[in-house]
């Protein structure tokens, strides 16, 4: 097979963990006689530094003309203070927007050995599998904004169009999993909810095999913390969705491991860690390129439906870190860490043995 990535590193750790993804992808295409060709863009604060925009045209053209993007993470303090167009983030924002990604599928899987660094009881968390879809283009991140001194406010809205995709979405994905969905809402405060709801009811009747449940935002936050394993796939608005995905983050005991998919109805994906670009530690070689890793198999998986190779990635992934092996984020007190380098490479290893 022969396909086109365009890898956008971004901020921070971003270009980092990129590289581990990209090494990863070029173990995969090496063994199993595939040619990958990546190309690479600027998005972010780098963009905005190079040329004065978050997303420029240059790295539209690069996307548009690629089967799929890989992306590290946008932001730092350097651009904290810009105004909003010249915000890292938006750089983000208007690219899920721009290829419409209204489907963000964020996958929550305990690995048995990574376990020791969850905070949450390990027979709470020991069976988790569950996968987030969140809504991505919609709701209060793009709706008509403004503040001065004393008064701000942000709107939220959501069409029935919007909604019934996303909805549709999480149906066909839970009937290829456990055939069990959990709708979030706030539909004891909010109309958007309500709406949301109805659709879901109406929805039901199209997957006859699929047990549906609602459930509060705020009574969610606290069960995915106390039951997590209850959950397999979770269907909700934008910010629930980004807030609830970060909170399953401490199922796994690391942000450093989760992976997403950014997806609109057909094979084109943008993937991405779930983490942010990490100032906090950028530039020491030491950030997990697990996430980044893993959101690579999801492009193999749902880009280019290479199954059996995203597979591999995984259980290479799994394999290192029943061996033993972590990052810093991640090793037990008083346990040798190991480099994103070095990590990445027991990762090829896995893959390719020498
Ligand atoms: P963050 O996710 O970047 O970091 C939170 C904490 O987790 C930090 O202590 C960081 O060191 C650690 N961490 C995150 N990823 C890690 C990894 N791969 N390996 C080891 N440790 C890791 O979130 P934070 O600090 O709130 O935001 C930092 C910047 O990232 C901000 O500018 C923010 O706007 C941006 N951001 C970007 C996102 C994106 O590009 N999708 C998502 C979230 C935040
Ligand atoms: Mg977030």
């Amino acid at each position: 097979m022969e396909k086109k990535i365009t890898a956008l590193p971004g901020d921070g750790i971003g270009p980092e963990i990129v590289s581990s993804a990209v090494q990863v992808l070029q173990a995969i295409a090496q063994k199993y006689n595939h040619t990958f060709h990546i190309a690479v863009g600027a998005i972010g604060g780098a963009a905005i530094d190079q040329f004065n925009d978050p997303l420029p045209q240059e790295t539209i053209d690069l996307c548009e003309a690629s089967d799929a993007i890989l992306l590290g993470a946008v932001g730092g303090p350097k651009w904290d203070n810009n105004p909003s167009d010249l915000r890292p983030e938006k750089g983000l924002l208007r690219i899920r927007k721009h290829f419409d990604l209204f489907s963000n599928l964020r996958p929550v899987q305990a690995i048995p050995s990574m376990l020791h660094s969850s905070p949450l009881k390990e027979e709470n968390v020991k069976d988790v599998d569950l996968l987030i879809v969140r809504e991505l283009t919609g709701g209060l991140y793009f709706g008509e904004r403004n503040r001065d001194e004393e008064n701000a406010y942000d709107t939220l809205t959501y069409s029935r169009k919007e909604i019934e995709r996303i909805v549709d979405n999480a149906f066909q994905l839970a009937r290829l999993r456990n055939k069990r969905l959990t709708s979030v809402d706030k539909a004891n405060v909010l109309d958007t909810s309500r709406l949301w709801r109805q659709i879901v009811e109406e929805k039901k009747a199209d997957y006859p095999d699929v047990e549906v449940e609602h459930s509060l935002v705020d009574s969610t936050a606290m069960k995915l913390i106390t039951n997590p394993a209850s959950y397999d796939v979770i269907v909700t608005e934008n910010m629930f969705g980004d807030i609830l995905s970060d909170e399953a983050s401490v199922i796994t005991g690391s942000l450093g491991v989760l992976p997403s998919a950014s997806m609109r109805g057909d094979n084109f994906g943008l993937y991405e860690p779930v983490h942010g670009s990490a100032p906090d530690i950028a530039g020491q070689g030491i950030a997990n390129p697990a996430a980044t890793i893993l959101s690579a198999a999801m492009l193999l998986q749902y880009t280019f439906e290479l199954s059996d190779e995203a597979k591999e990635i995984e259980q290479a992934v799994a394999r290192v870190f029943e061996q033993g092996f972590f990052t810093g984020d991640m090793a037990a007190k008083g346990t040798a860490a190991l480099s994103t380098d070095e990590w990445t490479e027991k990762v090829i290893a896995e893959i390719n043995p020498s």
